[in-house]
């Protein structure tokens, strides 16, 4: 396992809450249940079973959706891959791994959890992965943490990252079923005291970081993706936290468009014919 060196990045407010979740209570960060920084035996066994599951579930869709997919000869990227539970499934089927976290702790940890696998490279952004190198993006519970601006260049540096006949699958929120939510949380998430307040009611650590939920537009990610080359896309398994309601988004790159770049950046492009069916929406 090799880590890049840690490179300084410009920090989003979002990105400085998860290094503190990190660095504060790394495995409730990723998922609540397992409030521990360090977890081993049967605990440790059932949270990677969380991710075997995810990513057989998802891999399994991709390869029916795009049998073009072959995970074993491709480089599969996890965005967000805090401390390797989807990670380390998916390097296990690819022949290569980059795992994307804004974390420095979640990395540290994600190398011990992964010290078994071979070829596989943590770095902060997708940014630092060659363009059109790799098959396979995955990303879950990561872009509703990220404000959506920063979310959305982020999908696209993400996207870029995908040779063609490469296949992404990203899960993001849709829609908030409480309608006055999202702009009494947009409150919370910029004035401290409000959190602080809301860390106490629910019995949690007053300065516990915040765990921001933002809702993305579909169409939006869906021009983005067509814009930079993918088909076939399809929203699937539906998600629904305590009614924040999200999506996995899948799409195969069939083309690089002449407007994005250089000779390097479009070396290898065959061309895949989308596949029929054409796009389907939230079922
Ligand atoms: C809820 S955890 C999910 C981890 C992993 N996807 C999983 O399901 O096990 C969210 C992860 O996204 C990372 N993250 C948040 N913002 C990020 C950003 N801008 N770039 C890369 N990673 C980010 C956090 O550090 C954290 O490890």
């Amino acid at each position: 396992m090799e880590r890049a060196p840690m490179s300084e990045p410009r920090l989003s407010e979002t990105d400085r809450q998860w290094i503190r979740w990190g660095e504060q209570n790394p495995y409730y960060g990723v998922l609540i249940g397992y409030e521990s920084s360090h977890i081993e035996g049967n605990q440790k066994a059932k949270f990677f079973e969380t991710g075997e599951g995810y990513i057989a579930e998802v891999i399994s869709i991709a390869t029916t959706l795009y049998p073009e997919l072959e995970p074993r000869r491709g480089a599969a990227i996890d965005f967000g891959s805090g401390v390797g539970r989807l990670l380390r499934p998916l390097a296990a089927r690819f022949a290569a791994a980059y795992g994307v976290d804004i974390s420095p702790a979640m990395h540290k940890i994600a190398e011990e959890n992964l010290k078994e696998v071979g070829q596989v490279r943590l770095v902060m952004s997708p940014d630092e992965i060659p363009p059109a190198s790799c098959a396979f993006a995955n990303s879950f519970i990561v872009l509703q943490h990220i404000r959506r601006r920063e979310g959305m260049a982020l999908i696209r540096s993400l996207l870029e990252r995908l040779e063609v006949g490469g296949v992404f699958a990203l899960q993001f929120l849709v829609r908030d079923e409480n309608p006055i939510r999202p702009a009494l949380n947009a409150l919370r998430y910029r004035f401290p005291p409000l959190q602080w307040a809301y860390n106490l009611v629910r019995g949690r650590p007053v300065h516990e970081p915040v765990t921001e939920m933002n809702v993305y537009d579909q169409s939006a990610v869906e021009d983005l993706a067509r814009s930079l080359g993918f088909a076939s896309l399809n929203a699937l398994l539906p998600t629904n936290h305590g009614g924040h309601h999200g999506v996995t988004l899948f799409g195969q790159r069939v083309e690089i468009p002449a407007a994005l770049g250089t000779p390097a950046y479009r070396g290898g492009v065959g061309g895949v014919r989308p596949h029929t069916g054409g796009d389907v929406g939230p079922s």
